[in-house]
């Protein structure tokens, strides 16, 4: 990649008109993966062209899978079977990307060579003993560097044995990575969870017509079936989508329209939790798209209020909570969050980043070991410099809060965005956002 990028954004006048966001990150790496693992060809439309899944897509090719992309967004993957990966020539570098570099140790975990799979700064910093741990109890060989982060070492040639697995925070990257590993051991993988996470890997198996036991709180399949290769048509983004519809609900008289999003309901917190503070966010034209609902969102200049978001909410919405915080800024009222700690290890330390950059817009705001608290005001923000921390949610959410400025947002390295949205300054401007950026 090249140097850092660094935005500056004007304050805003007009935030309207129709917003089409890339496609889904989470539901794209996992059509990769299921489509390098099963039998005949996938076909992939609505691919998201981005780096955290090229780099998925890289590994795919790495491991001998076959995918031909003639169009930007469309792929044909040639399935090499459940046990048919090879060996890497080298280490597979998943980039920014906790749910590449997850996922894919849990579809090696059962093959019969050895891999390492590193990351980025960031992505070398985040947990990896929630899955080296219960990969290990059904036999897997997983080593970590000693602080339990990446490189991780995936030993090959280990038979695997289905386990229960009660999942103590509620990820889906961990959830699916055992279910994944589980494909390839003997007998039962049962994942329990106490809260909701995201169903993608899930619903896309079934679609690959494995068999997959859903229950109240509960997952499970049984290792060595068979994966048939399908169509899938990928939703776009809700994740990308969420700053669009914050950054209308804080403007004056704005209103977009987002065509085609997926609204899962095991990933729409954002949703659920600016309709609870008093959005006007609709949802039109419901309909399925290759088994993930989709529809097409409409949101409008709202009066906010603040709320308490925890529990279920937090994890059915944990990636929207920064930009959430600048909707809470905006309400009227202290929006309070807890239950959240898991934001603290993702591409950043998201509680810390969105602390201090609300602060220097001038919001009172505390942050908390698992949340953060939020006094609304109807002040404007004030100029201000802020980090995003190398962390692509945190720039984009500050190039929103140019809608309610009183001056300029500088936003510093924002080069991350290309992780998930690389067309977002362009989509930003379409709208009213005028993202200016100097290297
Ligand atoms: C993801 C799951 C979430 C989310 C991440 C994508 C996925 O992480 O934050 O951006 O695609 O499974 P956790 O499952 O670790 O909470």
């Amino acid at each position: 990649m090249s140097g850092p990028i660094h935005w500056t954004v004007p304050p805003a006048r007009t935030f309207a008109g129709e917003v089409r966001v890339p496609g889904d990150k989470s539901i794209s790496h996992r059509a990769v993966m299921l489509g390098a693992i099963a039998n005949g060809e996938t076909e992939v439309t609505g691919f998201l062209e981005a780096e955290d899944t090229r780099a998925t897509l890289r590994a795919a090719r790495a491991l001998g899978v076959t995918v031909v992309s003639d169009d930007a967004g469309s792929l044909r993957i040639r399935g090499a079977g459940r046990e048919g990966l090879r060996r890497p020539a080298g280490p597979l570098y998943l980039g920014n990307s906790g749910t590449g570099l997850r996922l894919l140790a849990g579809l090696l975990a059962g093959h019969s060579f050895d891999s390492t799979l590193i990351g980025d700064e960031s992505l070398s910093r985040r947990p990896m003993r929630r899955i080296a741990e219960p990969l290990a109890r059904m036999g897997a060989r997983v080593e970590t560097a000693p602080g339990g982060t990446p490189p991780l070492t995936v030993r090959g040639g280990q038979r695997l044995a289905g386990i229960e697995h009660r999942l103590e925070v509620a990820s889906a990257q961990v959830k699916s990575c055992l279910l994944l590993a589980g494909l390839n051991a003997r007998g039962r993988t049962r994942i329990e969870e106490n809260a909701p996470s995201r169903d993608h890997t899930e619903r896309m198996l079934a679609g690959f017509g494995y068999e997959v036991e859903r229950s109240r709180g509960g997952v499970a399949l049984t290792g060595g079936g068979e994966l048939t290769g399908q169509s899938i048509s990928v939703p776009r983004d809700l994740s990308s989508a969420a700053f669009f519809l914050v950054g209308a609900c804080i403007a004056p008289r704005a209103r977009v329209r987002l065509p085609g999003v997926g609204v899962n309901p095991t990933r729409d917190g954002v949703l659920r939790i600016l309709r609870r503070m008093g959005a006007s966010v609709s949802l039109e034209n419901r309909r399925d798209s290759g088994g993930e609902p989709v529809a097409d969102l409409v949101a409008e200049a709202s009066r906010l209020k603040g709320i308490e978001i925890e529990g279920d909410l937090v994890a059915l919405g944990i990636d929207e909570i920064p930009v959430l915080l600048l909707a809470a800024a905006r309400a009227e009222g202290v929006t309070v969050v807890s239950g959240a700690a898991e934001l603290r290890v993702k591409e950043s330390d998201r509680l810390a980043a969105m602390e201090e950059g609300l602060r220097r817009l001038g919001v009172p705001v505390e942050a908390r070991p698992d949340g953060v608290v939020v006094h609304g005001s109807g002040e404007p923000f004030r100029a201000a410099r802020v980090a995003s921390h190398g962390d692509h949610r945190i720039a984009m959410t500050f190039a929103l809060a140019a809608l309610a400025a009183d001056g300029p947002i500088e936003i510093e390295d924002c080069e991350n965005v290309a992780t998930s949205f690389p067309g977002f300054t362009t989509e930003a401007r379409a709208v009213g956002v005028e993202v200016e950026e100097r290297e």
